[in-house]
């Protein structure tokens, strides 16, 4: 149980359509707090960690119901600014709340949100951010409690462009007094997404999608409806596994716009794509060309949360590849679980050198976080045999159905 098995080499063929993006709707969710009425959110992904989003907003006393992909919430009636352990430190989006909380409650109690495997995952710049704007924060153990009689605007330089604490000056800037300038603003396309559903609610927001932000405060939001663009990284997981086992597939709605690092890299390794505002053809023959050097980045830069199934791919290209992992500590963690395929892959601090074999092995295999699953998925569609990934709970947080839409595409997979 809690299993994907999959009989790997089968070259994909088809097309399959890209789920709203996870990493847009849940910091959107969050700001759903700071309207007192009903905000709709189109294109939803029914993701876990939407749902456990979802959970969140209902302890804190908001409404919360389902249409298809259609989610609406309504924090009218929001009651309590206090969140409980568990269901905070199980997932670290949670983080979210606490910007929207002190912008429409003026405080928030909450757990710190844990660290991962792949990283300690600090909120220290969150919390240096949001003391700039006058909030007070008081530490209990693994608790602390935020508090603000009124946000204040900053002019504010954030050290890194760390996308959650953007968000986090986002959410508590839209109703502060005065207006903020944050500088070195995170330019993640989740980030502008953000934008554009405040500014759907009422909010006077300069600069989204750049890394510098004007947040003029205003006195209140008002019910908006949004519709969630189409998710980057599953676009992008996607076009890794057509690189891995081979493939002539479209991935529609997929934004190409946003994904110019990863189509660069795909075109490098000698695939064909075409890229229009309907989404992304990719058409890839086994074996694929190395990409000598490959570095993560920070937006536009290639995004750390595809290095693992690009890994995946880069195992069965012909000729060695360098990965250089530069925003998180610990995102090698699939390279044992890759070897024992039959992957030629050695790292050192944070840099892995891939040398490319004829083809994996199918082998049992257990998912430790979200991205490294998918990317085990990915391996296995190119291995020979049977592979049995573990822990399919990790996925299933950010791919709403990986198994289907790979089977759509031609794929011998199922969940079990
Ligand atoms: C967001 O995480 C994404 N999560 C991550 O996606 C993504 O990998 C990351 O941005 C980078 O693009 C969501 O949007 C829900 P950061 P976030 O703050 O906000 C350090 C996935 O698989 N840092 O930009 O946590 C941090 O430790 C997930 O979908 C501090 O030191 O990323 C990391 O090394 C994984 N102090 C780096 O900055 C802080 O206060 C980037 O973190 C905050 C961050």
């Amino acid at each position: 149980m809690d299993s994907i098995y999959i009989y790997g080499g089968n070259f994909l063929r088809g097309e399959t359509r890209i789920q709203g993006s996870k990493n847009a709707a849940l910091p959107i969710l969050a700001a759903t707090l700071l309207v007192e009425g009903t905000c709709v959110i189109q294109n939803c992904p029914r993701i876990t960690d939407v749902y456990h989003m979802q959970n969140l907003l209902q302890e804190l006393g908001c409404r919360v119901s389902w249409k298809g992909s259609t989610v609406m919430v309504n924090a009218a009636g929001i009651s309590d600014y206090r969140m409980a352990g568990e269901s905070v430190t199980r997932m670290r989006s949670s983080i979210m709340l606490l910007g929207a909380l002190l912008g429409r409650l003026g405080e928030a109690a909450m757990a710190y949100p844990g660290g991962c495997v792949i990283g300690r995952r600090p909120i220290d710049l969150h919390l240096s951010a949001l003391k700039e704007m006058g909030v007070d924060i008081t530490e209990q153990e693994q608790m602390f409690t935020a508090r603000v009689k009124s946000l204040k605007g900053m002019d504010y330089r954030l050290p890194f462009p760390s996308v959650g604490a953007t968000e986090n000056v986002l959410l508590a800037a839209v109703l502060a007094e005065g207006t903020t300038v944050l500088h070195n603003a995170a330019r993640e396309p989740e980030i502008e997404a953000l934008c554009e559903f405040l500014m759907e609610a009422g909010a006077d927001i300069r600069g989204a999608g750049s890394a510098r932000l004007v947040i003029r405060g205003v006195r209140r939001l008002h019910e908006a409806s949004y519709s969630v663009p189409a998710d980057r990284i599953v676009a992008g997981t996607y076009l890794a596994a057509a690189l891995a086992a081979g493939g002539s597939i479209f991935l529609e709605k997929a934004p190409s716009g946003q994904m110019k690092a990863v189509i660069g890299m795909a075109r490098e390794m000698g695939s064909s794509v075409i890229a229009n505002p309907e989404g992304i053809g990719v058409h890839a023959v086994r074996r694929m060309d190395a990409c000598p050097y490959l570095k993560t980045d920070v937006y536009d830069g290639f995004p750390t949360d595809l290095q693992s199934p690009m890994m995946a791919a880069l195992a069965v290209a012909r000729g060695r590849s360098i990965i250089e992992e530069n925003i998180f500590e610990n995102r090698f963690r699939i390279v044992n679980d890759l070897k024992r395929m039959g992957a030629d892959i050695r790292t050192a601090d944070n840099r892995a050198c891939i040398r490319g074999v004829e083809g994996l092995k199918g082998a049992e295999a257990w998912a430790q976080e979200l991205r490294g699953g998918a990317a085990l998925v990915v391996a296995g569609l190119a291995a020979e045999g049977l592979t049995v990934i573990r822990n399919r709970h990790y996925i299933e947080r950010g791919y709403e159905d990986i198994c289907k839409d790979m089977r759509r595409l031609g794929a011998d997979i199922r969940s079990g």
